[in-house]
């Protein structure tokens, strides 16, 4: 295992991180409490100390339970991120249409100050911890300012229960200004951004990576195995192992899962087979290389274990190549005009000296 930077805070997080949004009780989808407890110790045995989890939203606050039970022995050695935005509904009951309380009231969520606080009180009581290692937007609601965002946040780090901050699922331009106020304020900064990403799915590098390269923020996939759709399982017809998107679940997944994609997870396979290892294990591969930390998933402990075969997988620059091609993501004009390896207005824009220009921005 290696570890990376976090954004531009020093702190060191494993190359990999661990998703428990599928950590609740015993259920064909999701892992129980053991099982989970299988799964954390299989990742921290291989020297995994980075916890994704959110707050009430996962499975009633269980997620953070079972992940609190787990970092209490040792509880310095583990990075533990959550989430807020969605504060007291869970996200399994919202849409069962079973939650008595989906009629909450209008602060129960939100990017807002009390949101935010109220959360970060209920997170620290079930994760039994006295602070966050990082706290992590959801998602962007358009209701509250940055601005008042990155103050609130600074506010918590202050007090001692965050230590540092990040953004899921938002968009670039707020990204950037979230950034900038909190340099000129001298506030905690963003240090990494999550978002879904992996081989099917790119589109975060029109704007998001740029964004995220230029101002020193770590990116994050989530995702990264297309929620299992990656893993050989979908595409070797194995029938003995489970699948989330069975049951004509395709449809809510919002994954593009067409014949491109098909084609994409069938290359995944042959290279895997060729190397000797697993497909989850080339698909985490080939995020990793692309400077993006994976957040992977896990149902079961083999699933964690095969996943992480990874973590010994080089991919040929040959393959890497073939992966990026045919899963390359449609640009528009904005971010095609340039992107020709001959383009004729980077020449203009570089003296007609484009050759002898070393211009590591330029986005790969
Ligand atoms: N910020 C956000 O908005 C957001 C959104 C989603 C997720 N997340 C985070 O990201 C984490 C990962 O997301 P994800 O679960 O969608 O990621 P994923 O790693 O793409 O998918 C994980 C799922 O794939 C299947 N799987 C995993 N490894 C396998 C293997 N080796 N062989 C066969 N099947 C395998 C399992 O589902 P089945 O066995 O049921 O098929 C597992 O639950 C979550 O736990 C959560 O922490 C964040």
């Amino acid at each position: 295992m290696r570890y990376k930077l976090l954004g531009k805070s020093g702190l060191r997080v494993s190359e990999v991180c661990l998703g428990t949004m599928m950590m609740s009780t015993e259920s064909p989808s999701s892992a129980g409490p053991e099982e989970s407890r299988r799964i954390l110790e299989a990742f921290a045995e291989k020297g995994g100390n980075y916890f994704d989890t959110a707050n009430e939203v996962y499975n009633d606050g269980l997620s953070e339970r079972i992940l609190g039970e787990f970092v209490a022995s040792d509880r310095h050695r583990y990075v533990v991120t959550t989430k807020y935005t969605n504060t007291r509904l869970s996200l399994n009951r919202l849409y069962s249409g079973k939650d008595p309380r989906i009629r909450d009231h209008p602060n129960a969520g939100g990017n807002h100050k009390k949101s935010m606080v109220q959360s970060v009180e209920g997170s620290l009581k079930r994760l039994g911890v006295d602070y966050i290692d990082l706290l992590w937007i959801h998602f962007w609601e358009y209701s509250t300012d940055i601005a008042d965002v990155m103050r609130n946040v600074n506010d918590l780090v202050q007090q001692g229960k965050v230590l540092h901050f990040g953004l899921c699922n938002t968009p670039a331009w707020v990204v950037a200004r979230g950034q900038t106020v909190a340099e000129q304020r001298g506030w905690e900064p963003i240090s990494a951004l999550q978002y879904r990403y992996n081989l099917v799915s790119r589109d975060l590098e029109l704007e998001v990576i740029p964004c995220a390269r230029s101002l020193g923020i770590s990116v994050n996939a989530y995702s990264p195995l297309a929620g299992g759709f990656l893993t050989g399982k979908y595409t070797r017809g194995d029938s003995t192992e489970s699948r989330r998107y069975d049951g004509g679940r395709f449809e809510q997944a919002a994954f593009p899962f067409d014949e491109k994609s098909y084609e994409i997870a069938r290359k995944v396979d042959e290279i895997a087979d060729r190397l000797g290892t697993s497909s989850a294990a080339v698909a985490l591969a080939w995020v990793r290389d692309r400077g993006v930390i994976p957040i992977v998933g896990a149902r079961k402990v083999s699933q964690i274990e095969n996943s992480l075969q990874y973590l010994e997988v080089t991919l040929p620059q040959e393959d890497m190549r073939v992966l990026n091609e045919m899963s390359a993501p449609a640009l528009s004009w904005t971010y095609d005009m340039l992107h020709s390896e001959n383009s004729l207005l980077r020449q203009l824009a570089s003296g007609g000296m484009l050759d002898a220009i070393d211009n590591e921005h330029f986005p790969a």
